[in-house]
């Protein structure tokens, strides 16, 4: 007879993704839900043409419960960079058939792309954060400057205290490098009042974030963090803190 084995791994629960759900957490969450959908509101009356850039993030996650909840005139589009994580791709199947709603992704352009891998290799965004952003213009701002064709406002889910590159983090700004208003509804929210909400509204989100990487993007520049690393510490965890943005929000 053969022998069996099995491997007991530890089971750590992550405290990040499941706040006690406390009286005090509940009404600001309720608070800030109601704030948030009325400035939603707000955005697509004043503005008529506007999209919202749906990572698939936690935060985003929150912005895509009430916009398809609430039924709101706002679409939503992805930027697919062809190296997201396998968990990304299964979240965004989930979130179809939650919301019974179809996805608008855009994809890098062909040649482009196939220029960079031919010409610097697959990986090469490790090679220097020149290279990096190269990579990261090709996967996902150009693709951004098609999908903002024709709106009048976009809208992210981008909060202050997610990184030093954040923390003056405004609601509304005007977007000089794409002319168009931008708008970070969340910008006020802590990691804790996003959680909450995704517990207290069932929503689907990805399953990375319960194995900790509270930050996602491609699978080959993210990791997960260990306790007390910044939340944002997971994402090209080999360069500097300052450098650690991909051309989609460029500051003033
Ligand atoms: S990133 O710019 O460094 O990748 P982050 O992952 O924190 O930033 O996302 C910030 C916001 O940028 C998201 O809330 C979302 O609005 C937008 N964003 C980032 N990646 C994508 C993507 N792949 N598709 C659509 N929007 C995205
Ligand atoms: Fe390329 Fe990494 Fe940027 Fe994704 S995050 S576009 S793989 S450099």
């Amino acid at each position: 007879m053969s022998e069996t084995f099995s491997i007991i791994r530890p089971r750590v629960s992550n405290p990040a993704t499941n706040p006690e759900l406390t009286d005090v957490l509940r009404m600001n969450v309720a608070v800030k839900r109601a704030n948030a959908l009325e400035l939603l509101h707000a955005i697509a009356e004043e503005h008529g043409a506007v999209t919202f850039a749906n990572s698939f993030g936690a935060e985003d996650m929150v912005l895509t419960d009430l916009i398809l909840r609430e039924g709101l005139p706002i679409e939503i589009f992805s930027l697919d960079t062809g190296r997201l994580p396998a968990e990304t791709y299964t979240l965004m199947g989930e979130v179809e058939k939650h919301y019974a709603a179809k996805l608008k992704v855009f994809f890098p352009n062909t040649a482009a792309i196939e220029e960079y891998v031919r010409t610097q290799g697959i990986n090469a965004f490790y090679d220097s954060v020149e290279l990096r952003k190269a990579c990261c213009h090709i996967r996902k701002v150009e693709p951004l400057r098609r999908a903002l064709a024709g709106k009048k406002a976009w809208i992210t889910g981008m909060r202050a205290a997610q990184s030093t590159t954040r923390a003056d983090l405004p609601v509304r700004e005007y977007d000089a490098g794409n002319g168009l208003e931008k708008y970070n509804p969340l910008a006020d929210w802590s990691e804790q009042e996003v959680w909450a909400y995704i517990r207290i509204h069932a929503v689907p989100y990805n399953a990375l974030h319960d194995q900790f990487y509270p930050s996602i993007g491609c699978a080959p520049c993210t990791r997960a963090i260990a306790v007390g690393e910044d939340i944002r510490a997971g994402r090209w965890w080999w360069e500097d803190p300052q450098n650690k943005e991909c051309g989609l929000h460029v500051k003033k």
